[in-house]
């Protein structure tokens, strides 16, 4: 008899979606064609969990046609949504505000209804919370972990964090040449929510000489000392990467409310913040500043990227093959292995200030403002 599998891509996009999509389809492909295996066929869930639950269905099957050189585009073929959680599913009311609902048992009963053998969830944190309550529920859930902010704690590395550092080091080469012409101080913004991975890895690439990160409040007298420091002997010039997550020792993040229905609040705009701080705490350079964004997220993957999410699709099926279900792909010591749904999800991977990495960066000269 042939089997089914589900995979489906949940919030924010990520480069390397598609090479898992791809990854998952072209190793569920050879269990057929010998003839003496089950042959398996995949199908999508478009915009996450929403094609199962709209009426009528979104669901695609992946053919060889519709997945053949995907792993070198950027974005999901499937699409994706952060609006679309089943367990707090949110609901527009007619006097404008959003109810959040429920809708988890809904779904398990339109998944069995479909009968799959297994159901691969790419996502980050909170699409591996929801592959948790499905798996709990007896979904055959297996998660793969998906970010650019590499804040998965279960996974070494996760797709798409090299491919926006790589963006954010170009953006910033750009920004040093132009700053060293006008002897300008540069900020550059990076995303990263609450951890600062994007921001440090850029800094260190880049060769910044401020690193401003949320896990490391900053001291904004400390920041002008090291600029005036570098303008001191005539035509000086600084290069800054700020994560959206980083804020002042007296102060809080720059956010503002989320859409309607969207999971989180919005990060952005620390970079002017951080501009304005500086100008009232005396700083008498001139200050540029440039707000990266979506940039990081687009286009497509680094060939790191495509090979990290291609393994992943690879042993995402292998998993289902076995039945191992309630896990999710991981990267642990340079090896493709797998951890517990509910180790996956249980810790967030921010940056320890003991770290080798902040140590090493703090050798090579980079000031956090602590
Ligand atoms: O989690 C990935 C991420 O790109 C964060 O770095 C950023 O804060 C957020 O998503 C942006 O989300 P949205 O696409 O909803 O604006």
């Amino acid at each position: 008899m042939t089997k089914k599998i589900l995979i489906l891509t949940g919030g924010g996009d990520a480069p390397g979606l598609n090479a898992v999509i791809r990854g998952v389809c072209k190793r569920a492909r050879r269990e057929g064609v010998s003839g003496t295996k089950e042959e398996w066929e995949v199908y999508g869930s478009i915009e996450a969990f929403n094609g199962v639950l709209s009426n009528p269905q979104e669901i695609v099957k992946l053919t060889s046609k519709r997945t053949a050189g995907i792993h070198v585009k950027g974005g999901t073929i499937l699409k994706t949504t952060n609006k679309g959680n089943p367990i707090q599913f949110p609901v527009p009311q007619p006097d404008g505000t959003v109810r959040f609902t429920d809708r988890s048992d809904e779904l398990v009963k339109k998944l069995k209804e479909l009968n799959f053998d297994a159901i691969i969830n790419i996502g980050g944190d909170g699409s591996q919370k929801i592959s948790k309550t499905l798996f709990d529920k007896g979904m055959p859930m297996i998660g793969v972990p998906k970010t650019i902010d590499n804040d998965l704690s279960a996974t070494d590395l996760t797709f798409g964090f090299q491919t926006a550092v790589q963006i954010a080091t170009d953006s910033f080469d750009k920004l040093v040449t132009t700053a060293e012409s006008h002897h300008r101080t540069m900020i550059m913004e990076v995303m990263g929510r609450d951890a600062g991975w994007i921001a440090l890895h850029t800094a260190i690439a880049g060769g910044a000489e401020i690193c401003l990160i949320p896990e490391i409040p900053y001291d904004i007298n400390k920041l002008v000392r090291k600029i005036d420091n570098r303008y001191k002997k005539g035509r000086g010039f600084v290069n800054i990467v700020v994560a959206e997550g980083a804020k002042p020792k007296q102060g809080t993040i720059t956010a503002s409310a989320g859409e309607k229905g969207s999971e989180h609040v919005r990060l952005g705009g620390v970079a002017y913040q951080l501009s304005r701080q500086l100008k009232e705490a005396g700083c008498q350079a001139e200050i540029r500043e440039t707000v990266l964004g979506h940039v990081q997220r687009g286009g497509t993957p680094i060939a790191f990227d495509r090979v990290l999410a291609s393994l992943f699709g690879v042993k995402a099926f292998e998993l289902a093959l076995e039945k191992n279900f309630g896990r999710m792909v991981a990267l642990k010591n340079n090896a493709i292995t797998s951890v517990s749904l509910e180790d996956a999800t249980k810790e967030y991977n921010t940056l320890q200030q003991d770290s080798y990495l902040v140590q090493a960066a703090k050798g090579l000269g980079i000031t956090f403002g602590d």
